[in-house]
């Protein structure tokens, strides 16, 4: 390894890429301007998505300082700081909105939509809030080293350091602990727009519609739930909680919708699958997909069991942490993070977002 890497590091010191002094050779995108535009129909579109994420994130934590009264928050370990973060984490989202609508261009680019939301607490939106930030943080991480567009990339890598710090910060406030995984999954454009597409009611006329596919839902209908343990574990900076929310064997119930459904802002999109029966549970959780047995239950209803193992295999650490997107699929072909949207095609419903820990 070594005795061949030093001729190329010898070389590349003494004269570099492009001539210049200390710049080895290789690299991509240099030695031109950079152009911050989509430079492909599935650049435009992946960005859309994200731009409909980051109006959502916008809306949704305005709409939670707007809907319960200080007391409300203080009751959830939730003070005056901690709402201005909040509010800082909006205006945050302002910044990320109009660094996306720029590269689209202010005419194509999607414009900002009504949303419904599922929570009537604050620590069930702050739930929510965790959640949705996970899909908008993976959405991203699984088109950004797909894009024809390296210098549109580079900017949106820089908003989307930004949402995974919020996502950790809202698992802080829920008292779990930050980050209980080694890696962070992507998921495909699919799998996000299925994920974001029932929260948006609707959306200005002629808005641009998007071309990623709506995937059947899937409920976990027994779901562990982190927003119920508000006298256990307050907003912490960090929590060894006791027991973990759930473990390697619990039975998860699940219940799925057949396709054909409206769905989306204006009910103008609808869910289709290219899926045959049902097998299998697909688990997105860090560098892996690993699919359990699907025992199907009755008319789209079924369980499958949580799976162990470590993500480097024995004492290092558990691979089934945090919040994990699974899915039922009618084969378990092996992908991994980079080849992902082979997925699409097996999918029968999902994702659905399983609160491991
Ligand atoms: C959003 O909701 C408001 C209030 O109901 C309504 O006036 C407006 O037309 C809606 N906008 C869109 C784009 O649907
Ligand atoms: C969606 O509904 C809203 C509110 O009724 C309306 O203002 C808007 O024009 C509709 N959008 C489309 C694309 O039909
Ligand atoms: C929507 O598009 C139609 C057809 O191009 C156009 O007549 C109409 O004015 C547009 N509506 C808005 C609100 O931009
Ligand atoms: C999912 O299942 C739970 C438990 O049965 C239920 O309360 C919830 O309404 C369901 N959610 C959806 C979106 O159907
Ligand atoms: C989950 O499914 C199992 C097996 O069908 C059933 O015994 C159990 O009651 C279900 N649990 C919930 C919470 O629905
Ligand atoms: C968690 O439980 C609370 C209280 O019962 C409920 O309001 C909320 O919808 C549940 N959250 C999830 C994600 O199931
Ligand atoms: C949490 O504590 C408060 C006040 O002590 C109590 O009113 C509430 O019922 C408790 N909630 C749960 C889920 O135990
Ligand atoms: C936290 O959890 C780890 C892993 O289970 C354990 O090794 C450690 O002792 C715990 N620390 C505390 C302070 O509970
Ligand atoms: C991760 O999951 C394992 C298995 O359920 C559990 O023992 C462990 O406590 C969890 N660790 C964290 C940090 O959540
Ligand atoms: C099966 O379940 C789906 C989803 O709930 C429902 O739309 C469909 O009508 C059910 N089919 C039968 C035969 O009951
Ligand atoms: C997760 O993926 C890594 C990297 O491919 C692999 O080494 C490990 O065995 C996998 N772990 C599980 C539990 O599948
Ligand atoms: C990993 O641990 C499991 C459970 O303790 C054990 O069955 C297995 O043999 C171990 N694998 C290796 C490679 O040590």
């Amino acid at each position: 390894m070594l005795r061949l890497a030093l001729p190329f590091a010898l070389a590349a010191v003494t004269r570099g890429a492009f001539g210049a002094p200390y710049t080895p050779s290789g690299g991509l995108g240099f030695n031109s301007t950079p152009v911050y535009q989509p430079m492909s129909d599935f650049d435009f579109q992946s960005l859309a998505l994200a731009l409909h994420q980051e109006y959502i994130e916008l809306d949704l934590f305005h709409h939670g300082l707007a809907m319960f009264s200080d007391a409300e928050f203080e009751a959830a370990g939730l003070g005056a700081h901690d709402r201005f973060l909040i509010e800082f984490m909006a205006d945050q989202e302002v910044g990320h909105a109009t660094l996306i609508s720029n590269i689209l261009g202010p005419d194509a680019a999607p414009k900002q939509c009504n949303y419904t939301y599922p929570f009537e607490s604050v620590r069930d939106f702050v739930d929510f809030s965790q959640k949705l930030t996970r899909f908008g943080e993976s959405g991203v991480y699984g088109f950004l080293e797909h894009l024809d567009s390296r210098a549109a990339a580079s900017l949106v890598l820089e908003s989307i350091t930004t949402e995974a710090r919020q996502q950790m910060i809202f698992r802080q406030f829920e008292g779990l602990f930050p980050m209980p995984e080694w890696f962070i999954p992507g998921i495909t454009q699919s799998m996000a727009w299925t994920l974001l597409a029932p929260y948006i009611t609707s959306c200005p006329e002629n808005n641009t519609h998007l071309a990623w596919q709506n995937f059947p839902a899937l409920n976990i209908t027994n779901n562990p739930n982190a927003s119920v343990l508000t006298n256990e574990t307050g907003p912490a900076i960090t929590h060894n909680r006791s027991t973990p929310l759930s473990s390697p064997g619990m039975t998860v119930n699940l219940t799925w919708e057949n396709p054909g459904l409206a769905v989306g802002p204006n009910g103008s999109y609808t869910t289709s699958t290219s899926a045959e029966t049902p097998k299998y549970v697909a688990w997105i959780s860090q560098l892996n997909t690993t699919f359990t047995d699907l025992t199907v239950a009755g008319n789209n209803t079924g369980t499958t069991i949580q799976p162990g193992g470590q993500i480097f295999g024995n004492n290092t650490f558990s691979t089934f942490n945090g919040t994990i997107f699974i899915m039922i699929t009618d084969d378990n072909p092996y992908v991994t993070p980079f080849n992902l949207s082979m997925l699409n095609d097996h999918v029968v419903a999902g994702p659905a977002m399983y609160q491991s820990g």
